[in-house]
């Protein structure tokens, strides 16, 4: 089984009731965008992922694409799609996400991430595991979204070696939070 904890509308699935996948996200709304269109948040089941509800080592996959904006209007479109991060505590959120998609991953499982840098750079927030990515993919205008692939196994200490991996510099950004 898959784990997507953070599902929102299900933008990068394919198959959007897969049945191999449990989604979840931590709402559950409908709401219409500025050009008109739906946008339905509708998970299978509505879970935190700071505090997951499954048994340890129960995924062969998590998913883990969560909020990556911390400047953005509460009521904005951004945040009705992709929700927000609080600038207080971001890190402590993050870092608890990654530690319970861990926790329910089997040992030699895989987890994707999937991280956009717009206002958070990715060396920042892949340090917040200890464990090691194996490799990822820039896509985007601005080749600015991460997607990065981990597997589950012993977590080796990474934190200076994730900041190299990700040489882009502060400068680049236009809001570092
Ligand atoms: C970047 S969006 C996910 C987009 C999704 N992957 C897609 O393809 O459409 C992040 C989602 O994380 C959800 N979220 C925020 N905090 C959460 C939490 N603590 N637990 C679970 N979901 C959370 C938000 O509601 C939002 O829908």
């Amino acid at each position: 089984m898959i784990l997507d904890p953070c599902c929102g509308s299900k933008m990068f699935w394919f198959d959007k009731d897969n049945g191999d996948v449990v989604f979840g996200d931590i709402r559950r709304e409908s709401h219409t965008l500025c050009d008109g269109r739906a946008l339905e948040i509708c998970p299978d089941v509505q879970m935190d992922f700071t505090a997951l509800p499954f048994a340890a080592n129960t995924f062969s996959m998590v998913v883990f694409d969560p909020p990556h904006l911390v400047n953005v209007g509460k009521n904005s479109w951004m945040a009705k799609k992709y929700g927000r991060l609080d600038k207080a505590t971001w890190r402590r959120t993050l870092a608890a996400g990654f530690s319970e998609c861990f926790r329910v991953l089997q040992p030699g499982g895989t987890l994707i991430f999937k991280w956009n840098e717009d206002q958070i750079l990715v060396s920042d927030v892949v340090s917040l595991t200890e464990y090691k990515p194996l490799f990822g993919h820039k896509s985007g205008k601005n080749s600015r979204t991460h997607w990065i692939c981990f597997l589950k196994t012993a977590p080796s200490v990474l934190p200076f070696f994730a900041a190299e991996m990700f040489a882009v510099s502060r400068e680049e950004l236009d809001g570092v939070a």
